[in-house]
């Protein structure tokens, strides 16, 4: 297969900066048939550093255009993640009645203020773009919502509240989130906070999100609030959390008392939706960014760092009683299938290896179906899964172990691993499998996203091996079962001309 961007490592079908280095998604939002994706940016160097907001479109959701920079610091400070809508009514008055403006609403990051010592460093700005995004003026008065002396106050996520007709701003306020609302994107008025006494808090709350679902195959509405956390994750490090309630305009509610996960792997965070995407397709679209702050700096890619993950489709389901929010790959990624087969359906104990003709594993996309149990004599196989494996001895494992209902991805022996002692692991969640189970695999130069049971469970995690993985290989431990159904695309580079 024909590399584009063939540097070491460069995924083929996630989006990556050109060069440098990039942290969250920031900004995603929808108008006039472009995805505009903005991000975490420092072009000046393959490590954190004045933040600017880098910029990409796609009219399809997986091949992206680079776009020059769209927001860069200025005399107020760096520009760190937020939001960006469509102005629909021009209540802001940034653009005019006939021609809304796209509005962007960031945190300015004051160094020196912060290097002084002082707590009031972090404040919301706004931009605007009155050319589909192409260029972004900065309000004259920012910023538009003043610290009030605390030290983590960041990551504004704006949203319409149509019952109320005012904008809704999800802030990241150190271990909680407060919600203000705004008539027009300028005045912002605070409204409450939610969060401190509940869900996980190893770390720092950062980059929130919300907004209303519809539990699949029913009519109820419930309110949705991401909350990425870092560290303090479930396999440690950087994650994010989410919390299912209701929101009435001004305070967010729950029942909920356990901690939910949104990924279990190492390697999303940061991830928001997408905003105005139209009512017709009516998805919640999500992307976030594929690493940890762990060792997000140190990762053995030179020319840049990081990538997203790939663009997925969130969905609320109820199963078994318990709401569940899941995360599946947008069927947009279709368009990247190339070449793909159906292996023959075939019972698996003990290990064999899967023969995918000319596909390589490093650029594909696996479906597998397994009836676990596979005849009223068999209780399944203690413990199966897939193996990844390259011709060093690296390999990549994806396992569920029956006796301790427990999924798991290990990258222990992936590849490198030196440049941080907090890279190599083993991750895993409860899970209680069915008698069946699907895995959905994208595996790319340096990356593997797991979906299991339609996304209900999910691990992404990236992987550095010394040459690429170049066999595939199933495993049943004491007992059997049967691979259904195994379907293997190999995927083309989304960069290719
Ligand atoms: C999350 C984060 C945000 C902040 C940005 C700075 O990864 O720490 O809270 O706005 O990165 O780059």
């Amino acid at each position: 297969q024909q590399k584009f961007y063939a540097e070491k490592y460069r995924p083929q079908f996630h989006f990556s900066p050109e060069k440098m280095w990039m942290n969250d998604p920031n900004g995603m939002v929808y108008y006039d048939g472009e995805y505009h994706l903005f991000y975490q940016h420092y072009p000046d160097d393959n490590v954190w550093g004045p933040m600017h907001w880098g910029h990409a479109i796609s009219r399809d959701l997986v091949h992206w255009q680079h776009q020059p920079v769209a927001l860069y610091p200025d005399s107020l400070g760096m520009i760190f993640s937020g939001s960006a809508v469509v102005d629909w009514k021009n209540t802001s008055g940034l653009g005019s009645a006939n021609k809304p403006p796209l509005v962007a609403i960031y945190t300015i990051h004051n160094r020196e203020d912060e290097e002084a010592g002082r707590n009031d460093f972090q404040s919301q700005g706004v931009a605007y773009s009155q050319d589909k995004g192409r260029t972004w003026i900065k309000y004259a008065n920012n910023p538009v919502l003043k610290n009030p002396g605390i030290r983590d106050f960041r990551d504004p996520k704006v949203t319409w509240f149509a019952d109320s007709e005012k904008w809704i701003m999800t802030l990241a306020v150190q271990d909680r989130v407060e919600f203000y609302s705004s008539p027009n994107l300028i005045d912002w008025t605070k409204e409450s906070e939610f969060g401190s006494s509940l869900g996980a808090h190893g770390g720092v709350w950062e980059c929130p999100d919300l907004f209303e679902m519809k539990v699949k195959g029913s009519d109820e509405n419930v309110w949705v609030l991401l909350v990425s956390i870092n560290p303090g994750g479930p396999n440690g490090g950087s994650a994010t959390q989410y919390f299912l309630g209701d929101f009435d305009g001004s305070e967010f509610t729950t029942e909920q008392s356990e901690t939910k996960w949104l990924d279990y792997g190492r390697d999303n965070y940061a991830g928001v939706t997408w905003s105005d995407i139209p009512e017709a397709d009516g998805r919640r679209l999500f992307i976030g960014w594929m690493s940890n702050w762990s060792y997000a700096t140190a990762v053995p890619t030179e020319k840049w760092r990081s990538a997203t993950t790939i663009p997925r489709e969130l969905i609320l389901e109820k199963v078994n009683n318990e709401y569940v929010l899941t995360s599946v790959p947008v069927t947009e990624l279709e368009i990247i299938r190339d070449e793909g087969i159906e292996l023959p359906s075939q019972v698996v104990s003990g290990q064999i290896q899967l023969e995918t003709a000319n596909i390589e594993p490093m650029r594909s996309e696996m479906k597998f179906s397994f009836q676990l149990k596979n005849d009223s004599q068999n209780d399944g196989p203690e413990e199966f899964g897939i193996v990844l494996k390259n011709n060093r001895g690296e390999d990549f494992k994806i396992g569920y172990l029956s006796t301790e209902s427990m999924f798991y991805t290990d990258r222990s022996n992936g590849g490198l691993d030196s440049f941080s002692d907090n890279f190599a692991g083993k991750h895993s969640a409860e899970y209680r499998a069915g008698e069946t189970m699907e895995i959905h695999l994208f595996i790319d130069e340096a990356s593997v996203e797991v979906f299991v049971d339609g996304g209900l469970l999910v691990f992404t995690d990236i992987v550095f091996p010394t040459e690429p993985y170049n066999k595939v290989e199933l495993f049943a431990k004491n007992g059997s079962m049967k691979l259904q159904k195994c379907e293997v695309w190999s995927l083309k580079s989304i960069w290719e001309p």
